[in-house]
């Protein structure tokens, strides 16, 4: 069987970023740029890719991790000398070697593998991606020989005036038989205007050696579109969005206006959920079905379960149960765990706490490390306490209790099961199951103290 593999070329700085950051860590859409890439190659089920690192090399393996093996170019000096550095780390025994670009997100996994199976159904040694574009200034351009073979590729800084006419590019990918590839390599020099040793140099030597060299034109020319400064980079994220907005939409998630949402690459939603205009939905966010995600939404992390009504709220690393009601304006920082059927209503911050079924917690309220049991009530203005100044202490409130307004639960303390806070207490002792607790000062009245003062 033929042992198949791709090399990533992401050793270059990215000096048009303008960054401390190597171009391949930005994040698009979510993923730092060559994840996208990653994962269209993972579509063609290689048995290794080798991406060759070399400005801030070791930045770029520990984002990268173990999905990929690294070739590290020291100096980079061109495409072709990036293969070359790359040849040591690939396997022996692979061979047919994808080659492309780390700063080119949008490329699909369909586009890879369409490539690779017409490479497989030709004899040739090579196959280059290539797209017809409007304005093909800056790309090396494709010259085609008699029988629509690809003769050479001619790289703006060298081509002629005709050559540069040709709207035909090179995206940067390939195809190539390891054999073939290593033997056009030998032969590599950079006597040209850049004085590089260029990839593309090698598809003339294959040529003049009597191999055949392909050409397969890719549909969508949006698909290569190289990341190379920040413009180019919103111009990617802007693609992404818009694909990711069709995907959720004909998978039957309602989203009011697409133009205005912003959707990460990882987010599940499941049917019938509606999606208000600039809600942002980052990271590892799902949402269940049915759901109703309201206007200004950020949701980073956080898994919410069907049914439930989101209203202008920030929630982070958390957990929202089926038939939940949140915001306006609530803040749910890691780790809250909110159960099905609870409510965290307006100005409510919540941090690393358990809110249980049922529960209300419905306006003006700090909820933090606290454990709050199923078909408690809240009252308005309801703070826990938590911060002593040195540590963090807990709050326990137990099933049924009722928490009555402006209350102080100063932790460590418990409010057993359907207990009752008075309205105005300031908590500092364990509250016993079905007990009154009114921790405030008496009222008492002075007749007439108006008029006799
Ligand atoms: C290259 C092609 C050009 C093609 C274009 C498509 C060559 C000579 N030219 O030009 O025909 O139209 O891509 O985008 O191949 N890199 C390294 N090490 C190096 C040099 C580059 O790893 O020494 C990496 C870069 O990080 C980048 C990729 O290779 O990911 C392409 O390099 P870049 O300098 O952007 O090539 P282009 O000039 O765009
Ligand atoms: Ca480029």
């Amino acid at each position: 069987m033929v042992k198949q593999g791709a090399i990533i070329l992401a050793a270059g700085k990215g000096t048009r970023m303008n960054s401390k950051l190597p171009k391949v860590l930005h994040k698009i859409n979510g993923l730092p740029m060559t994840a996208h890439v990653i994962r269209a190659l993972a579509k063609c089920h290689l048995d290794q890719t080798v991406m060759v690192v070399g400005h801030e090399g070791e930045l770029v393996q520990e984002v990268y991790g173990d999905q990929v093996d690294y070739a590290v170019q020291r100096e980079q000096l061109g495409t072709g000398h990036a293969i070359m550095s790359a040849m040591p780390v690939l396997k022996d025994d692979i061979d047919v070697v994808m080659v492309v670009c780390g700063d080119t997100p949008l490329l699909t996994g369909n586009s890879l593998l369409k490539m690779l199976q017409s490479f497989y159904s030709s004899d040739a040694s090579c196959m280059v991606l290539t797209a017809k574009l409007p304005n093909p200034t800056g790309y090396g351009r494709i010259i085609r020989g008699e029988e629509e073979q690809v003769v050479a590729i001619i790289e703006e800084k060298d081509a002629s005036v005709t050559e540069k006419r040709i709207n035909e590019i090179n995206t940067g990918t390939y195809c190539f038989k390891v054999a073939d590839l290593k033997e056009a390599l030998e032969h590599l020099n950079n006597e040209n205007a850049a004085g590089e040793y260029y990839l593309t140099d090698t598809i003339s030597y294959l040529c003049k050696r009597g191999k055949v060299v392909a050409g397969q034109l890719l549909s969508d020319y949006h698909e290569i579109l190289g990341v190379n400064n920040r413009v180019q980079m919103a111009q990617a994220v802007d693609i992404l969005r818009k694909r990711k907005c069709e995907e959720l939409m004909l998978k039957g998630v309602t989203i009011v206006d697409p133009n205005r949402v912003y959707i990460e690459q990882d987010v599940e939603v499941d049917i019938d959920t509606i999606i208000e205009p600039n809600v942002q939905l980052k990271g590892n966010t799902k949402i269940g079905r049915e759901c109703f995600i309201g206007a200004d939404t950020e949701l980073i992390d956080t898994v919410i379960d069907d049914f439930c009504e989101i209203k202008k709220s920030v929630l982070w690393e958390s957990q929202v149960g089926s038939h939940v009601k949140i915001g306006p304006f609530a803040y749910l920082r890691p780790g809250s765990v909110i159960a099905e059927n609870a409510k965290v209503g307006d100005f409510v911050e919540i941090k690393n706490s358990q809110i249980g079924e049922g529960s209300k917690v419905p306006h003006l309220s700090y909820i933090g490390d606290a454990t709050v049991g199923s078909h408690v009530n809240i009252g308005c203005g309801t703070i826990t306490c938590n911060y002593d100044g040195e540590k963090k202490h807990p709050t326990i409130i137990r099933d049924g209790a009722f928490i009555g307004s402006n209350s102080n639960l100063v932790a460590p303390v418990e409010v057993g099961e359907n207990a009752f806070v008075a309205a105005g207490s300031t908590i500092t002792k364990e509250v016993p199951a079905n007990a009154l607790a009114v921790a405030r000062g008496r009222q008492y009245i002075k007749e007439d103290w108006v008029k006799k003062k």
